[in-house]
């Protein structure tokens, strides 16, 4: 460890307060606790199958952020064997600040045996208060300083993680940004190549990114901000969506909007799908505004099968939800 990585006595301090927190509601009963009747099980004729959702956006002062995130994790532990990966798509951390990263990786490595990999990327709120590569250089020692983490390399978030049945391609903001994220041409150009040659070997593959294409996924309406950029991407929107919609059996993952599932969580673009995911720290938005949601994947041989789950209670979305289910065929 450098000596500028170490915690310092702020640090120190942040995360003693928190730690303190999660220990205190625990002893009183009042952390969520997920049921152990209906747990996460890999469906048996699945290649692979991972758990995805958005936005713990632990934080130094928000302590109802953590408790969600904890009881979300809880839900791992009633499996009866471990899931191929974990994606966290963006916003780990409000602040972006020590003491939230070391509370994320303690709470993530208390389930380290129920997850082979876990896949974490920056959203908008890990990125924006400070340098960029100062701010990559202490998010890269975060993901490794959780077991079965997948780092980036040093200088770029983004990276690919190729599995037999299917492959992961993690985006991030190559410049430091407040609100969207700022791909650059390198990076579009390696998503392009890394594209063509899953499709080459018929692979379905993920594409992550923390804030949506515009106009998608209900932009932007769901974001009610001025500027039919808010919430999106921004700027690299349509270049990426030029990239994504060239190829096939591509399915782009997001977070950010903080909305519940609904009619919006999911759309078919033909060669490429969207599917948003709620939130599992802050509260969700819209009429099914449950907390601690995200859904469970599975990829099996001429399909991907999605399916909500409400992780802090572990249990499924009811099916009368839309898109609480949702199975896409493959384009073989
Ligand atoms: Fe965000």
């Amino acid at each position: 460890m450098k000596k500028n990585d170490k915690p310092n006595h702020v640090s120190r301090f942040y995360f003693h307060n928190m730690n303190a927190e999660l220990t205190k509601r625990m002893a009183a009963g009042s952390l969520p606790t997920p049921s152990t009747d209906d747990p996460i099980v890999r469906p048996p004729e699945a290649l692979f199958t991972f758990a995805a959702f958005g936005d713990p956006q632990v934080s130094n002062y928000m302590f109802a952020r953590e408790a969600c995130f904890y009881a979300t994790c809880r839900d791992f532990k009633s499996m009866p064997e471990p899931l191929d990966a974990l994606i966290i798509a963006g916003d780990i951390a409000e602040n972006g600040m020590r003491c939230e990263y070391r509370m994320v990786a303690q709470i993530l490595n208390e389930v380290s045996d129920k997850i082979r990999h876990v896949v974490l990327m920056p959203g908008n709120h890990d990125i924006r208060l400070r340098g960029f590569l100062a701010q990559q250089f202490k998010f890269r020692g975060f993901v490794k300083s959780v077991t079965n983490g997948v780092p980036p390399e040093r200088g770029k978030y983004w990276f690919a993680c190729d599995f037999d049945a299917c492959r992961f391609l993690v985006m991030g903001s190559d410049t430091a940004s407040f609100e969207g994220a700022h791909i650059s041409h390198r990076q579009l150009k390696w998503l392009e190549t890394e594209l063509a040659d899953a499709e080459k070997q018929n692979k379905p593959v993920f594409v992550m990114n923390h804030q949506p294409l515009k106009k998608t996924n209900g932009l932007p309406g769901a974001w009610q901000g001025v500027g039919s950029w808010r919430g999106s991407v921004g700027n690299q929107s349509k270049a990426l969506r030029g990239v994504l919609s060239s190829h096939k059996n591509v399915f782009f993952l997001t977070g950010h909007l903080h909305q519940g599932v609904c009619q919006a969580s999911f759309e078919d673009y033909g060669s490429y799908k969207c599917l948003n995911l709620p939130t599992v720290g802050a509260n969700n938005h819209g009429s099914y505004n449950e907390l601690s949601q995200g859904y469970v994947i599975s990829v099996f041989r001429d399909r991907v099968e999605m399916r909500a789950r409400l992780f802090g209670k572990g249990e499924y979305v009811p099916e009368e939800i839309p898109n609480a289910f949702i199975s896409v065929p493959l384009d073989k």
